[in-house]
């Protein structure tokens, strides 16, 4: 691992019992998951973190990706199956990192300062039922450290649905 890899991961260690106890600390959702999403924004300065929750759509759509708690700026509200790199992830069910947003096809821009994203689907039940999203304003922010805390995160998030 390099120094900035052993950093984050040091960093992500120490937030966990918060996170955990944010958890704990609150049995309602919003307020809950609310709190650790801006926990998690605030100490690793990302762009934009928030879920997205698979719902009934309208028009041709059976099922959406509806926005849903969010920390940053004004984002989409519904993105459709296998669209953007948060519709690719509830399609496979896999978390997805983009370290170039400009490069992924079909990448769909909330905000133009993004430039590398991950996204990690919350399971529940063996269905995708939302997906966790984070965004930075830096090129390749994101990579096996986050996605194994993330997925851990995800997992915290799913407990509670
Ligand atoms: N970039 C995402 C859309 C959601 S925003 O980043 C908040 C995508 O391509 O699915």
């Amino acid at each position: 691992m390099t120094t900035a890899q052993t950093d984050k991961a040091g960093r992500y260690a120490a937030l966990m019992p918060g996170l955990r106890e944010l958890l704990r600390a609150e049995s309602a959702f919003v307020p809950a998951v609310g709190n650790l999403l801006a926990a998690l924004k605030e100490e690793m300065k990302w762009l934009w973190i928030g879920l997205y929750r698979v719902a009934p759509g309208n028009g041709n759509d059976r099922e959406v990706l509806l926005l849903d708690l969010f920390q940053g700026p004004v984002a989409c509200t519904r993105i459709g199956y296998g669209k953007g790199v948060c519709g690719t992830s509830w399609a496979s069910g896999e978390t997805v990192v983009v370290p170039d947003v400009h490069a992924f096809p079909g990448h769909i821009a909330c905000s133009t300062l993004s430039r590398s994203e991950i996204v990690i689907p919350v399971i529940r039940n063996n269905q995708v039922a939302m997906v966790l999203d984070v965004d930075s304003d830096q090129a390749d922010a994101f990579d096996e450290t986050d996605r194994r805390y993330l997925e851990e995160v995800a997992t915290l998030i799913s407990d509670r649905l």
